[in-house]
């Protein structure tokens, strides 16, 4: 039986995170998993699986597409040597004397890019250009160049190409700092991690845009503007030490054998062993997590990639096929052939809105065919699918109206011969109760969550 660690500390604002929901996605694994099987968290992510599984004495794989998840993986399952770390106003002591060499190198930027004085918007709007033009200011980069401080030279990639965008120049710089502190201690792994951790979280926090990079804010009315002040005058040291110190304080019960991977999943299901139970929660819209997080990418990688148009995206993104209509079926159907050829089970997210890229019933049918070696004629399988799980939910909560979780046996559906199949396919939906912020305070039934499950059958 997996136990859940309830409390995660959150190190990123991450969109379709699980970290509202494990409870229901380990309640979900735990119907499949055996002692001593290793699991593995295929789409990652903010790694909030790691974060809740972390007491348990398993082996764990961790994989995602975007290699900044790997670091949050780390963070969440690393045994912290806490006795030999500096503390957390130690770090931030280190990453001040390199803020205070941009200081005396800068100053003529530094006083610019003040926030703390009276505003109006367009000598607001004229500061932040100013900053936002500094990606293509000569002058500036041509004394970063003959900065005679390595810690300048090596670590500016944020002050260049991200100044007055998401942050501000000042924030920018603090940013490059921590991450020059970071590399300083490369040789001490756990710590290396929880420092971009605790950093990309002070860039969320910090952040002037809505919880993503995708874009950044623009003022063009006061109140825009002072909402924008807000996140300017922000501080990334205080942030950091919240979360180092929150970290030091909860992450003390980690126990599992990690692994962690920054491969596409069909990659990644090559790797693991034969048998795993797998955790699968891939992109369920249209919009690319490359796209929304590329900071964080560039952040841990700090490769001073190409960076172009209004975002500041780098050019090298992925373009993730559980975004595009054309390539969702195939990229489902290719990860239950790699998923079964190596013996695994799977616990899979999905979201049963309309704005997804693929629907339920596509999956379901999918899922029993591949796993169970079998083919159906799709167009009548599709809506027969479609309407016995509409009846099904509706006749399990006629039966209980207290229950929170409905299950679906798809095998009842679809297996009329009763032949001997290896796989049996279940959709799970987890119903809970929210009260409405009507005046009425009128307590309505929300389905949350969808998980199809697919586990062996024991013969
Ligand atoms: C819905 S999010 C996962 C959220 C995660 N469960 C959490 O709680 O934060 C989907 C993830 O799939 C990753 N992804 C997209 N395409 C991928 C691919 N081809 N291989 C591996 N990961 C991919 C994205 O980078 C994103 O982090």
């Amino acid at each position: 039986m997996l136990v859940l660690s309830e409390n995660i500390p959150s190190l990123v604002k991450y969109m379709g995170s699980k970290t509202e929901i494990i409870n229901y996605v380990v309640r979900g694994l735990n119907e499949v998993h055996k002692e001593n099987q290793a699991v593995c968290d295929l789409f990652a992510g903010s790694s909030t699986l790691a974060g809740a599984l972390r007491s348990n004495n398993i082996k764990f794989i961790s994989n995602d597409i975007q290699i900044y998840s790997s670091i949050f993986t780390k963070t969440y399952l690393s045994q912290f040597d806490w006795n030999v770390y500096p503390t957390a106003e130690d770090i931030v002591k280190d990453a001040e004397q390199i803020v205070e060499s941009w200081i005396n190198e800068f100053n003529y930027y530094w006083e610019k890019s003040n926030y703390e004085v009276e505003f109006n918007l367009s000598k607001f709007n004229e500061v932040e250009k100013f900053q936002q033009d500094l990606n293509e200011d000569e002058q500036f980069y041509n004394t970063i160049k003959n900065s005679s401080k390595e810690e300048i030279l090596r670590y500016h990639l944020f002050a260049k190409e991200y100044s007055g965008t998401y942050w501000s120049f000042r924030q920018c710089v603090w940013i490059d700092a921590f991450r020059c502190i970071a590399d300083k201690y490369s040789n001490i792994e756990p710590l290396y991690n929880l420092i971009l951790s605790c950093t990309m979280y002070a860039m969320a926090y910090n952040s002037q845009s809505t919880g993503h990079y995708a874009q950044y804010r623009k003022a063009e009315k006061d109140s825009s503007m002072e909402d924008i002040l807000i996140y300017r005058k922000k501080s990334m040291s205080e942030f950091f030490i919240r979360k180092y110190n929150e970290i030091k304080a909860n992450m003390i019960d980690n126990n599992c054998k990690v692994e962690t991977y920054s491969l596409s999943y069909e990659d990644c299901i090559s790797q693991i062993d034969s048998g795993t139970l797998v955790y699968a929660d891939p992109p369920y819209c249209s919009v690319h997590y490359s796209r929304f997080y590329h900071i964080l990418e560039t952040f841990v990688k700090y490769d001073y990639p190409k960076i172009r148009y209004g975002g500041r995206y780098r050019t090298d993104r992925h373009q993730s096929p559980f975004c595009i209509l054309t390539k969702v079926r195939s990229a489902f159907k290719d990860m239950f052939i790699n998923l079964k050829d190596n013996d695994c089970e799977l616990v899979l997210s999905y979201s049963n809105s309309s704005t997804c890229m693929i629907t339920l019933e596509t999956i379901l049918l999918d899922a029993y065919c591949i796993f169970n070696n079998i083919e159906l004629d799709e167009e009548l399988y599709l809506s027969n699918i479609k309407s016995y799980v509409e009846k099904e939910e509706q006749s399990q909560i006629y039966r209980d109206i207290e229950i929170d979780e409905i299950n679906i046996n798809i095998n009842s559906l679809l297996n009329i011969d009763n032949i001997n199949l290896n796989y049996e396919v279940t959709l799970k939906l987890f119903e809970h109760y929210h009260s409405t912020m009507g005046r009425t305070e009128e307590r309505k039934k929300n389905v949350l969550e969808t998980l199809i499950i697919v586990k062996k059958i024991n013969k």
